[in-house]
């Protein structure tokens, strides 16, 4: 095929930051209306390469050409590679929380009439006409903040159709999502595909890159390893590539749990939320045991969060009534601080929130939860805190120059690593994950898993939260479903089905 018939061929990109090498020479291409992945491990340079094809990364910060329709670009703005059609969704999303769905749609490429005064009427009725394109029925003048991730997606595709969108790219389009929002989105791609819309999706479900890729790209280390079409693509050929090595299960083994005693319960536990005037967690009565593993399984917003938080004391929206019970004492914890105090640490599924400080560098993140292992009467001993800092590093792939990178400038992925090396460092009693695997590549997962194991043969307990039901069911020994705050099923990991759980995650 000649160069002419392909929307986009990058030529021997490079790009390199303090340090990093992030994009070595690479080459790739993608045909006109296709459907095109980008894969490989965290730090591979996905998002990187990317950026500098959207302008975010604007000429003279990086070599090499940009091919788009036949001529060379490059961009120097987000602004100037929209006004050539091409777009890009991160997954921090861009919209304003608190304007309209329409206005978001239409913010900062307004529809103004001849006197240069914006034309409501014809935005409301545009605003809808790409809004049904994209399969979203809501009500228009809805707030922004009011609809879950799933929706606002959409509006951000609708806003990209506004703007003559002609290749769309999606950087981890369904990290956040759960099942059925992503098979919606998904299937959205292909019905695009069909109008002649092309894009570029990241992402590390390979699954869904198994489903829907007509081809894809393979990244390790900032250089191609290869090239794929849809023929060839399966699930365990693209691991061997990203990950160089064979990777046959997924899940690593643990000895069947047997029994322990019980190290928390909550009893007719409810967390009424002041905001929202209802109840978000209403009645849960879970148990965990020594060694255990129990995952909590749920739709996006059934309250499994808001429950973690309840029991961790992160309590300020909520009034809570109810019993928790922590190695035989009751307790209420009001602030997270106690919580930790009494054995139990909670991985936060939104490291940028409430997890780490981006400012500071990877060794003080991953000791910020266990300065008394690296420090002795009040004196840090630097010593101890870079050898444990590099032996997460190495452990979990970190990918980085060194232990005093800052966290900002570490890929997505590498920055949840972190997130989950912070707390396995801290040894808790009680483990509480929330989504801690969300955008995290095979290969590091792996990883993760294994230290789980090695922590519940110790004796740890560990209550996974996640929308990934292979997740669940590979890593849990039980497992409870969660719907609109109330508990609708309990399942031992025997008896327990992704169709079961479905079913009774739907409920109510
Ligand atoms: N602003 C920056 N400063 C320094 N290094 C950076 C910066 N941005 C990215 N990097 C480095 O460049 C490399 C590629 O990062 P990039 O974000 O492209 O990875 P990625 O493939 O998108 O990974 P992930 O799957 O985790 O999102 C990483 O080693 C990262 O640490
Ligand atoms: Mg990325």
């Amino acid at each position: 095929m000649s160069e002419k018939e392909k929307i986009l061929v990058m030529r021997s990109i490079t790009k390199t930051f303090p340090g990093v090498r992030a994009l070595d020479e690479v080459d790739i291409h993608v045909d006109k209306g296709e459907i095109h992945f980008i894969v490989g491990e965290n730090g591979a340079g996905k998002s990187t390469l990317m950026k500098v094809l959207s302008g975010i990364y604007p000429i003279g910060s990086y070599s090499g050409d940009i091919v788009f329709n036949g001529e060379i670009k490059h961009f120097n703005s987000i602004k100037d590679s929209v006004r050539n059609g091409i777009v890009i969704i991160n997954q921090e999303l861009a919209l304003f929380p608190d304007l309209t769905v329409y206005e978001n749609v239409y913010v900062g490429h307004e529809i103004a009439n001849s006197r240069g005064v914006i034309d409501w009427i014809q935005t409301k009725k545009m605003a809808k006409k790409y809004l049904d394109m994209v399969g979203l029925d809501v009500e228009i003048e809805r707030l922004v903040r009011t609809l879950g991730v799933g929706k606002q997606q959409l509006i951000e595709i609708a806003k990209a159709l506004s703007q003559d969108v002609k290749l769309l790219i999606l950087d981890e389009p369904t990290a956040a999502l759960n099942e059925n929002d992503s098979k919606n989105l998904l299937d959205l791609l292909v019905e695009l595909k069909k109008k002649g819309i092309t894009s570029i999706m990241i992402s590390h479900k390979l699954r869904e890159v198994e489903a829907i890729a007509d081809s894809l790209t393979i990244l390790r280390d900032g250089k191609v390893i290869t090239r794929m079409l849809a023929e060839e693509i399966n699930e365990f050929e693209i691991i061997k590539h990203m990950v160089g090595r064979q990777i046959d299960d997924i899940f690593p083994k643990r000895p069947i749990f047997k029994s322990g005693k019980i190290v928390l319960e909550t009893i007719h536990f409810n967390a009424y939320d002041n905001n929202l005037n209802r109840y978000i967690v209403n009645d849960a009565n879970i148990k965990l045991r020594e060694g255990e593993v129990v995952g909590l399984a749920g739709l996006m917003g059934a309250g499994r969060t808001e429950f973690a938080h309840s029991i961790f004391g992160n309590i300020d929206k909520y009034k809570i009534s109810g019993g928790v019970i922590v190695q035989g004492e009751h307790i209420k914890f009001h602030h997270p601080q106690s919580a930790i105090k009494h054995g139990i640490a909670y991985v936060s599924e939104d490291r940028k929130k409430d997890g780490l400080i981006l400012g500071e560098n990877i060794g003080q993140n991953i000791c910020l939860a266990s300065l008394n292992k690296i420090s002795k009467r009040g004196i840090l001993n630097f010593f101890k805190q870079s050898f444990f800092a590099k032996k997460y590093v190495k452990d979990l792939d970190i990918k980085t120059p060194s232990i005093y990178q800052q966290l900002k400038n570490l890929s997505g992925g590498n920055q949840q690593k972190v997130q989950v090396a912070k707390w396995l460092f801290s040894e808790p009693k009680i483990l509480i994950l929330d989504e801690p695997t969300r955008g995290i590549d095979v290969g590091a997962k792996y990883e993760i898993y294994t230290i789980i194991n090695d922590l519940v043969a110790k004796g740890m307990s560990i209550l996974i939260i996640s929308s990934e039901l292979p997740e669940i069911l590979g890593m849990c020994d039980r497992i409870y479903v969660i719907a609109e705050g109330l508990q609708t099923a309990e399942f031992n990991i025997e008896d327990a089905t992704a169709e079961k759980i479905m079913h009774k995650a739907a409920l109510v």
